[in-house]
């Protein structure tokens, strides 16, 4: 796998293996920008949420591009707190208004419960909404479905209620934080595993043990991260709004050994101080 590759979701859709993330990147100049450097750097995958408030700008950017819609992967995500059919197709509609970019290529539930309820038990509802995000696929205007942040149990109740299986399941990945459970279970099931925060938003910058592995490889540890990540079969989502880091994370075309590989899973949770 390299920064062309692409992953395959199980009703055949393509979706290429390094996504731009753009959480917490203000609408407006700064994500337009951020979302064009990307496109120039090579990116063909733009990770965005009605949540992040900057779908405008991304469907700006996007459109300014000068590539072609089919060249770009766009992923969006209904927020977490709706939960309800109706509330689904209006914000999925609203979304498209957003980006104004004709389709999308994934749209994601983004969590099982509201974030000011994490945990909360909201099975039924995330049923109902399901049936819409299955129509809403079915309608041709979006390519995949999945969901954002379940757990095997959130996954289970929708596959023994829906028609269509989750394509996809974004939850957090990054060295030390691998999930392993609900991974697993991804993988056995065919559900693409994306992976948010592989910098942990940042938090993982100062890790001694993996600036070891950069310098061994005469490369920096954000891209030792963003590789570790793919090399785990499991799609990373880097966001940065720095021209050169943005370049520097889609440059992880080199192998990290299997030796290597695992010294890095053995650093668990170590690797973020709290
Ligand atoms: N589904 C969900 O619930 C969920 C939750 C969280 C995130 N996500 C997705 O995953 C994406 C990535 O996660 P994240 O936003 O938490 O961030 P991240 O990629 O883990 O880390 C981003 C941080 O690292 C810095 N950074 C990036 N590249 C760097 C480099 N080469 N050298 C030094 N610093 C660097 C960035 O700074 P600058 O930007 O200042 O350069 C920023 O502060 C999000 O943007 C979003 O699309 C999804």
């Amino acid at each position: 796998m390299d920064n062309n590759s692409f992953f395959e979701l199980h009703n055949g859709v393509m979706i290429p293996a390094i996504g731009f993330g753009t959480w917490q990147v203000p609408d407006g100049e700064i994500c337009y920008n951020a979302v064009a450097n990307a496109l120039r750097s090579g990116y063909r995958h733009i990770d965005t949420a009605k949540a992040y408030n900057n779908e405008k700008s991304v469907g700006r950017a996007v459109k300014d591009s000068g590539l072609r819609r089919d060249e770009i992967f766009i992923t969006s995500k209904l927020p977490a707190e709706i939960k309800s059919y109706e509330g689904a197709w209006e914000n999925f509609n609203k979304t498209l208004e957003n980006l104004d970019t004709g389709y999308l290529d994934l749209y994601l539930i983004h969590a099982p419960w509201p974030w000011t309820e994490i945990g909360k038990d909201c099975t039924k509802e995330n049923i109902s909404v399901w049936k819409a995000m299955e129509e809403i696929y079915q309608s041709g205007r979006c390519r995949a479905i999945g969901v954002s942040n379940f757990n095997i149990k959130d996954l289970n109740a929708i596959m023994d209620n829906g028609q269509i299986k989750p394509m996809a399941n974004q939850i957090k990945y990054y060295i030390g934080n691998t999930q392993e459970e609900i991974t697993d279970f991804c993988m056995k099931n065919d559900i693409l595993v994306e992976g948010y925060s592989p910098l942990a938003t940042g938090k993982i910058l100062g890790n001694g043990h993996i600036k070891e592995i950069a310098e061994k490889y005469r490369t920096t540890l954000p891209k030792i991260c963003i590789r570790y990540v793919l090399q785990k079969g499991v799609l990373p989502l880097p966001k940065s709004v720095t021209p050169e880091r943005i370049q520097q994370n889609f440059d992880i075309n080199f192998t990290i050994s299997g030796e290597d590989m695992k010294y890095l899973d053995s650093l668990k949770e170590t690797v973020v101080p709290r």
